[in-house]
């Protein structure tokens, strides 16, 4: 480890982070606008696996595909990376958008997050959190009971933040009909929804993310996605609120048996309690943030961001793989 790091992730570790979405992207592509996701979220998984071998972290999996007996690779507690290294809790979603990708729709994407050991929130038995994510401009118009003040309230205080009207504000939300009451909220108070039918890590990154087009995410989405996205909202200077909203059946009753708190209010500080984190994405569909997997006469050219947390620093790297290298992380010709 470089000495300026001592004690600290290394920053070289990033660019590792990248080739194991890209790995996990280029595998995943093959299935676009194919209506497999099953097959395309496999292809991801085992191609993220074997690339997380050859990092050098002493890698526990925190947010992985779920438990092991439902999941045979990347699951909750699996220990990953060559075992030389930082000690490292790991959050991965191979795919996020699994159907994005099998109705070959927008941002699609594949992404890791990396946090020292022992600092990032398990959900247990929760699926599902109520979200609230800014970037760093808008932090301070963001208090603990955002979460239920009426929309238009917090919509307001953002948009004073951010020195601009509320009708200039543009909210991500999940087109889920849970969500219906909210966006018709959102609308009622002047702003404009942009809606994905899955995708909240992606609508929190453009939350969090200066000049993307998105200045809120909001509404109700999966707890690992809410670690993932945690470390980048962190990462980025932004802030994310979250509260668990049990939605499937027996999921209330698990997590009160749990001992957790529903009401709690947590941030991206609880959900992931340290600023040395290190977050990556590449894009497999097209997408706003990143362009999807193009493939060339010689192979495959892809799109990531790695963001790094105790600097703050969000790269862009865009990668030209040749055909050899296509074969050996697809297992195919
Ligand atoms: P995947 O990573 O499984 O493709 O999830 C996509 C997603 O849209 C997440 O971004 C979101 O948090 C969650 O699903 C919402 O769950 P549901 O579709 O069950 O409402």
């Amino acid at each position: 480890m470089d000495e300026r790091h001592a004690g600290g992730l290394d920053p070289s570790l990033g660019l590792a982070l990248v080739r194991v979405t890209e790995s996990a992207a280029l595998a995943a592509a093959r299935w676009i606008g194919r209506g497999q996701k099953a097959a395309g979220d496999g292809a991801a998984v085992d191609a993220m696996r074997r690339a997380l071998a050859h990092v050098a972290i002493d890698g526990v999996v925190v947010i992985g595909e779920g438990e092991k007996d439902e999941a045979p690779m990347l699951f909750n507690g699996e220990i990953v990376g060559s075992g030389r290294g930082p000690a490292v809790d790991i959050a991965v979603d191979p795919i996020e958008g699994t159907s994005l990708l099998a109705q070959s729709r927008p941002d699609a994407i594949a992404v890791i997050a990396v946090a020292p050991r022992g600092t990032m929130w398990s959900p247990g038995p929760a699926f599902y959190m109520s979200k609230l994510v800014v970037g760093a401009e808008a932090r301070e118009a963001i208090e603990p009971g955002s979460l239920t003040l009426p929309v238009a309230k917090t919509l307001a205080a953002i948009a004073e933040a951010k020195r601009t009207a509320v009708e200039a504000l543009t909210v991500y939300v999940l087109d889920k009909p849970r969500h219906a009451a909210l966006i018709t909220e959102i609308l009622a108070a002047g702003a404009r929804v942009v809606s994905r039918t899955e995708g909240d890590v992606m609508g929190a990154l453009l939350a969090a993310t200066p000049r993307s087009g998105v200045d809120v995410l909001m509404g109700t989405g999966g707890t690992p996605e809410g670690v993932i996205a945690a470390t980048a909202v962190r990462a980025l200077g932004g802030t994310m609120l979250v509260r668990l909203a049990p939605q499937k059946p027996g999921e209330r009753e698990a997590v009160l048996a749990s001992g957790v708190d529903l009401d709690r209010v947590l941030t991206e500080r609880d959900l992931v309690r340290s600023a040395d984190v290190l977050f990556a994405a590449t894009g497999v569909t097209d997408g706003v943030l990143m362009r999807g997997v193009r493939y060339t006469a010689s192979g495959a050219i892809t799109d990531s961001i790695l963001i790094r947390g105790t600097t703050g620093t969000r790269r862009r790297l865009e990668a030209e793989h040749r055909s050899e290298k296509l074969k050996r992380v697809t297992e195919t010709d």
